[in-house]
């Protein structure tokens, strides 16, 4: 029998997911919920928000479908997996316990504080006066976070007194990111270059992903303010097999064991960011699902059928899986609208997509469009336009000359990705 999987979410991920999961011969019939402008092409959209939890579990029942996978953050805090679990629906994600090492940064920094992995010294504040008098003795550089789920906004890396002092107030005083902002974790600055670790886990064993690297902040040569992420490559070859089975020793293997301690059995995908500091691997924050625009370069190079993966984390059978990759690197890059991340444009008619995915080793995803009669953009991160090579540079070239062929206006994207690795 073909199955019927429903895919939560409307980014990047969510399509890249959808398009690695159309080519298992085993589904019958993929839905996303609400999705975008490019995967109503693989799938069908339905008009149901993401974090609309009666309503998917509603619609679930009715069309008997198979597996659920939850792409976004939101869900997963709202307890998403715990209310298809209580109906006896088979859903590939953490629970709301699970996840909240991601909706929580003060659980997170706690955890492993505990748990004795390697992370920046932080402090944890509920009260403003503290906490300036805090960054104060402290000085700069220092890091403010708001504690809770911000849209990728709430972390703020002050070069000096005088940031710190306005990211506090913005998020203490002025509450911009409203309850997220309760409690704030201030931690010291971390130097080195970033990666992004991914486990497919089962709640007992785990398999790593490939390591991948991605760029937060929308100008090149890393400058301008934090994004959801701005473009990714995978594997990241300076990151050697030895490094990769320290960090599992080190970082994975133990969070997953003292989230099994607490009852908190993590089942689904553990994201951990780091930092490569000269004095070793440290967890800059916890993602408890898929990384976006990381997830766009995984499913070009996953080799393995998807779904057999995501059954085998929600069965608790991974042991028994081999998951494979193709050799060869993967590169995102992501076309935002201007002005993003702050305000911007939507509605804008988009060109060339077609001519873009001609290019050999190109495969386009979708993020903020949308289509009524006509694609337009509806979002921040537009595109991923995602590419594959025997090396890196093959792979960055062919991504890049795509992007050249997409119009919009106002478009912009870094011209610097994966430059670091090259
Ligand atoms: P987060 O949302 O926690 O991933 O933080 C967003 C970005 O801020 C990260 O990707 C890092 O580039 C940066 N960041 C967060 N914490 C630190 C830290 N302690 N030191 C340096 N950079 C940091
Ligand atoms: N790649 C950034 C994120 O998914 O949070």
């Amino acid at each position: 029998m073909k199955k019927k999987v429903l895919i939560i979410g409307s980014g990047g991920r969510e399509h890249a997911l959808a398009w690695k999961l159309s080519q298992s011969s085993q589904i019958g019939k993929l839905f996303v919920a609400p999705g975008n402008g490019g995967t109503r092409h693989i799938a069908e959209n339905i008009g149901i928000d993401a974090i609309n939890i009666d309503e998917l579990v509603l619609f679930t029942k009715s069309n008997e479908i198979d597996l659920t996978v939850v792409g976004p953050d939101d869900p997963l805090a709202r307890g998403i997996v715990d209310a298809f679990q209580a109906q006896g629906l088979r859903i590939f994600g953490p629970t709301r316990t699970a996840a909240e090492i991601e909706w929580s940064k003060a659980f997170a920094k706690n955890l492993m504080s505990e748990a004795g992995i390697p992370t920046a010294a932080f402090e944890i504040f509920n009260e403003y006066d503290k906490a300036l008098a805090h960054v104060r003795t402290r000085g700069a550089p220092i890091v403010v976070k708001a504690s809770g789920l911000a849209l990728g906004k709430g972390v703020y890396v002050c070069n000096t007194l005088a940031q710190a002092e306005t990211a506090l107030a913005e998020i203490m005083l002025d509450h911009v990111h409203k309850d997220a902002g309760k409690e704030v974790v201030i931690e010291e600055f971390l130097d080195g270059q970033e990666i992004s670790i991914h486990a497919f886990c089962d709640g007992k064993t785990h398999v790593l992903l490939p390591p991948a690297q991605d760029h937060k902040p929308i100008h090149d040569n890393d400058t301008g303010k934090n994004t959801g992420g701005m473009g990714t490559i995978a594997p990241v070859s300076w990151v050697s097999a030895h490094a990769l089975q320290d960090i599992d020793e080190h970082i994975v293997r133990p969070t997953l064991h003292a989230l099994a301690q607490r009852e908190r059995q993590f089942s689904g995908l553990l994201y951990p960011g780091l930092k490569m500091t000269t004095s070793g691997p440290k967890v800059v924050e916890f993602n408890a699902r898929f990384g976006d625009p990381e997830t766009q370069s995984y499913m070009r190079l996953l080799k393995t059928d998807l779904l057999d993966i995501l059954e085998a984390c929600v069965d608790g059978t991974l042991a028994k899986l081999t998951i494979e990759w193709h050799s060869g690197f993967a590169a995102c890059i992501v076309i935002a609208s201007g002005g993003y991340p702050d305000k911007y444009k939507k509605g804008l008619s988009l060109r060339g997509i077609t001519d873009a995915e001609h290019v050999p080793g190109v495969v386009v995803f979708h993020a903020g469009t949308t289509f009524d009669g006509e694609l337009k953009t509806s979002g921040g991160r537009v595109l991923g336009v995602t590419a594959i090579g025997n090396t890196l540079h093959d792979a960055l070239d062919r991504a890049y000359e795509a992007v050249e062929l997409i119009e919009f206006e106002g478009k912009q994207y870094r011209k610097d990705i994966g430059a670091k690795a090259l």
